[in-house]
């Protein structure tokens, strides 16, 4: 009754924003991701039918805030009748400031409980349960570069490209490490509600979806370059033109973006995207990987970096 899993963060290249059901927490968009290979979730779940509630640690700290969403998704695996549990969750990274610790915390859960209770599922089965919780983390059930599809009822998850076929590195300029102040799921219903760009945001993505999926095949990293920002910088703009606006960057993030865009101009290969926290992540080839740590290094504001490469899907692991 007692199993742990280890899941690594997914960073949007071509984003989910939206919702079509809330209820059921399904996107209204396809996405495409890369997943991370040095930054990770791990969960260690227990069913103890000696508890009387659920418990969580967090960094062995006792941790309330994420507990309600974790005890849903143990209720949606094991269902409502299942024992109650000690989950322990460790994370290298910093969570809920928009580097989708969600994403690795919810896919690393799903699997640490199904294996708890013995029950075993297919990765498809895992990834549709995690991404009921958290839209993104049905994407880091996958390794490498992974689309999510929408299908009538439900979700459909892929590996398009194994990490090893095209080894990008992700370097995170860190511009602010606290959490931030509107999650994105209530932000994306206040987009959907009230920016006078979502529609054309649902209208386009088919077409910045089937760009990407080329670029991925093609390993064309211009091409993969200018629809990843171009997705990205859509997305914020939604979230800007929404009422209330929802603004994530700070100044350290425009510092950051100017930053790639110099670096573009010297011929590096590197583009950014940012995700829903004013984080900025450049994904860039290999080779430049050294020169684009040390200008994102010396730009004003970033307070730290974070390098990886990309790596494989979520996956149980022994305990000790
Ligand atoms: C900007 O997966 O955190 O990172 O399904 O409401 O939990 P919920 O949303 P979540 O949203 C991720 C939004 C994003 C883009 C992306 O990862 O595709």
């Amino acid at each position: 009754m007692r199993a742990a899993a280890i899941a690594q963060p997914n960073i949007a290249l071509i984003k989910y924003w939206g919702k079509r059901d809330v209820v059921r927490n399904l996107p209204a968009v396809g996405s495409i991701s890369i997943t991370l290979r040095d930054l990770f979730t791990e969960m260690r779940v227990q069913l103890d039918g000696a508890l009387t509630d659920d418990q969580l640690t967090v960094n062995g700290e006792p941790d309330t805030g994420l507990l309600p969403r974790l005890s849903v998704c143990l209720d949606r695996v094991l269902g409502q009748d299942r024992d109650p549990a000690c989950i322990e969750s460790h994370c290298n990274f910093p969570i809920a400031a928009g580097l989708a610790s969600s994403a690795s915390a919810f896919a690393a859960l799903t699997i640490a409980a199904a294996a708890a209770a013995d029950r075993s599922l297919e990765t498809s089965e895992l990834a549709s349960l995690a991404g009921r919780a958290s839209g993104s983390a049905a994407r880091s059930l996958y390794g490498g570069f992974v689309e999510l599809e929408n299908r009538a009822d439900d979700i459909a998850v892929r590996t398009l490209r194994a990490p090893a076929e095209w080894p990008l590195t992700v370097i995170i300029a860190i511009t602010a490490s606290e959490a931030k102040a509107v999650g994105s799921t209530e932000a994306m219903e206040m987009s959907r509600k009230t920016s006078p760009f979502y529609s054309s945001w649902i209208e386009q993505q088919p077409h910045d979806l089937a760009t990407a999926r080329d670029a991925i095949r093609q390993k064309d990293f211009a091409k993969l370059a200018a629809v990843s920002e171009h997705n990205c910088l859509k997305m914020h703009s939604i979230m800007w033109a929404s009422r209330p606006p929802v603004v994530y960057w700070n100044s350290a993030t425009m510092a950051c973006l100017g930053t790639v865009r110099d670096l573009q101009a010297q011929g590096l290969g590197v583009f950014f995207t940012m995700d829903a926290g004013p984080q900025v992540k450049a994904v860039c080839l290999p080779d430049h990987a050294a020169q684009v740590s040390e200008a994102l290094a010396g730009t004003v504001g970033v307070v730290d970096l974070m390098e990886s490469g990309l790596g494989e899907a979520a996956r149980r692991i022994t305990t000790p």
